[in-house]
C-alpha cells in the first residue's frame, strides 16, 4: 500500500458518520506509537507535519520515517502538511512527496485567502495532491501558529460555498470554538454546532476539518502536575463533542497536544521513579507506548474509524 490521498477516506467517513484521525508527528517514537495503534485497529490514518516539525526533524527524515511506517503497517496513510502559510511551503511539500497539504490563508482577507488557496490547489491537483483550506480563525499558541483570542473568529457559513467553488479545495478547516494547545476553554466547553450544521446544509457531502481537537486528557495533565510540571487550568474538547462532530460533516479531526501531554507526562513519571536513568530508550519506550494507548482510544472510542479499511 503506497502513501495515499484522503479522497476515498473522507468519502467513506462522511457517509459512515465517523472521522479520520490526523495526528501531528515530530519524531520516530511518535510515528511508531500512532501507526502501531492504527495497525492494531485496522484504521486509515493521516500523519501531519507542521512547519515547526519540518524545522525540527527535517523533511526527508520525516518522509522516510513515514515511508517506513507504510512498509511496516501496510496501512493507507496520508502525509499531510499542517498549516502551510504560503505557496512556497506547500510547493516544497508537494514536490517532496506529501499527498496532501493545508494552505492556511485564514490570516488574510476573504479575497486573498481565495486567491492563495486556488494557487495551491492548481499546483497540487496537477500533481495528484489534495488540499485543505481554512476559513475563520482559531485562537491558540503553538510554535508556528499563534493567534490571540481577539483575532480569532468563527467561520461565516455564508462564505463557505463561494470559497469551495472558487478555490476547488478538497476539504475545509472551520472555526467553531476550538483552539490550539492545552488551554482551550475557561469554564464550560462550548462549540458552535449550529455553525457546523449550517455549513453541512450549504455544502452537503463536503468534508470539514476540525483543528484544535485534543481533549487534553486529564490523566496526563495530572501526571505532569504530579511529577513537577505546572499546567493548572488545562482543558480540552470533551470526547462526546468530538463524536458529535464526527457524526456530522467533520471527516478529519486534528490531534497534537494530547500526544505531547502523553509523552511529557510519561517521561516525567519515568524520571521521577528512575532518577538515575540516562538511556533514551528507557524513557522513550514508555512514552511511545503511552502514545499508542492514547491513539487506540481515539480511533475506537472517539473517531470511530477502526476497522474501516
Ligand atoms: O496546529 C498546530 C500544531 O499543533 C503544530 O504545532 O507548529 O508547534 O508543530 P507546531
Ligand atoms: P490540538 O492542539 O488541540 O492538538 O490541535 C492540533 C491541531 O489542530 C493541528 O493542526
Ligand atoms: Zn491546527
Amino acid at each position: 500500500m503506497p502513501i495515499v490521498t484522503s479522497t476515498e477516506m473522507f468519502k467513506k467517513a462522511y457517509e459512515g458518520g465517523y472521522a479520520i484521525g490526523a495526528f501531528n508527528v515530530n519524531n520516530m517514537e511518535i510515528i511508531q506509537g500512532i501507526t502501531e495503534a492504527a495497525k492494531e485497529e485496522n484504521a486509515p490514518l493521516i500523519l501531519q507535519v507542521s512547519a515547526g516539525a519540518r524545522k525540527y526533524a527535517n523533511h526527508t527524515y520525516l518522509m522516510k520515517l513515514i515511508e517506513a511506517a507504510v512498509i511496516e503497517t501496510e496501512l493507507p496513510i496520508v502525509v499531510h502538511l499542517d498549516h502551510g502559510e504560503d505557496f512556497e511551503i506547500c510547493k516544497s511539500c508537494i514536490d517532496g512527496g506529501f499527498s496532501s497539504v493545508m494552505i492556511d490563508g485564514s490570516a488574510h482577507s476573504f479575497e486573498e485567502n481565495i486567491r492563495l488557496t486556488k494557487q495551491v490547489v492548481d499546483y497540487a491537483h496537477d500533481r495528484g495532491v489534495v488540499v485543505e483550506g481554512e476559513l475563520g480563525r482559531l485562537a491558540g499558541v503553538e510554535d508556528d501558529v499563534n493567534v490571540n483570542d481577539e483575532d480569532a473568529s468563527y467561520t461565516r457559513p455564508e462564505q463557505v460555498q463561494e470559497f469551495v467553488e472558487k478555490t476547488g479545495v478538497d476539504s475545509l478547516a472551520i472555526a467553531i470554538g476550538t483552539s490550539h494547545g492545552a488551554f482551550k476553554f475557561q469554564g464550560e466547553a462550548k462549540l458552535r454546532f449550529d455553525i457546523l450544521e449550517k455549513i453541512g446544509r450549504l455544502v452537503p457531502g463536503f468534508p470539514i476539518v476540525l483543528h484544535g481537537a485534543s481533549s487534553v486528557i486529564p490523566e496526563y495533565v495530572d501526571m505532569i502536575n504530579k511529577y513537577g510540571g505546572n499546567m493548572p487550568g488545562a482543558q480540552g474538547v470533551p470526547e462526546e463533542m468530538l463524536r458529535k462532530a464526527a457524526s456530522l460533516s467533520v471527516c478529519k479531526i486534528n490531534i497534537d497536544s494530547d500526544i505531547r501531554l502523553a509523552m511529557t507526562g510519561t517521561i516525567r513519571k519515568h524520571f521521577a521513579e528512575n532518577p538515575g536513568d540516562f538511556d533514551p530508550r528507557k524513557y522513550l519506550a514508555p512514552a511511545r507506548a503511552a502514545i499508542k494507548d492514547l491513539v487506540r482510544n481515539k480511533l475506537v472510542n472517539v473517531l470511530g474509524c477502526n476497522n474501516k479499511i
